[in-house]
């Protein structure tokens, strides 16, 4: 069984985690950000679903993933990120690549600007970004389906080969 633990902010990361879920034969979803008491020898590969803001990685994965690294589980490791620049996708994997080990598999599932739990001032900056895009008539920010599903047949793969 996988683990997909995700780190996200207003519910994109979270949708795209059971979105993969749906594509992968047996995999259970823990959101990263709450304390949990991970048996890891439940699983055959762990999946990091990480969104990104002002141009960074989700700073509670950061911080989790350090922890993670000193417990030298040896667990194949993989990761999609979640941002709403696309066209910023390679600089975003790169992020993520510098930081697991090098046979690390990433993906870039795309964005959304979601208002559903947005507060405060990210709420305020979701509605400005969702204006600027109305205003010029831009597409706004989406999940990319096909690249969930690409990226959890190459899992499947991957997994398989490294056990
Ligand atoms: C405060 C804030 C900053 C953001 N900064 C970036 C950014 O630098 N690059 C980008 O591609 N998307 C950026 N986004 C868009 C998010 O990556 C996008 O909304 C994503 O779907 C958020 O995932 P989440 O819903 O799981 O938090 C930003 C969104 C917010 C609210």
């Amino acid at each position: 069984m996988k683990l997909i633990l995700y780190f996200g902010h207003t519910g994109t990361t979270e949708k795209a985690a059971y979105l993969l879920q749906q594509y992968l034969n047996q995999a259970e979803v823990l959101d990263g950000r709450v304390k949990h008491k991970i048996d890891y020898s439940k699983y055959d590969g762990i999946i990091f679903g990480i969104n990104v803001r002002i141009g960074k990685l989700n700073k509670a994965f950061l911080k989790f993933y350090k922890k993670y690294k000193k417990q030298n589980l040896n667990l194949p490791c993989s990761a999609f990120v979640v941002a709403g620049d696309s066209n910023l996708r390679s600089t975003y994997m790169n992020l993520v690549r510098n930081i697991l080990p090098e046979d690390s598999y990433v993906g870039f599932f795309g964005g959304e600007f979601n208002l559903t739990y947005a507060k405060g001032i990210t709420k305020r900056i979701l509605k400005n970004c969702i204006e600027k895009f109305q205003e010029q008539d831009l597409p706004l920010p989406q999940l990319i389906p096909s690249a969930i599903k690409d990226f959890a047949m190459h899992i499947v793969e991957y997994i398989e080969v490294h056990n």
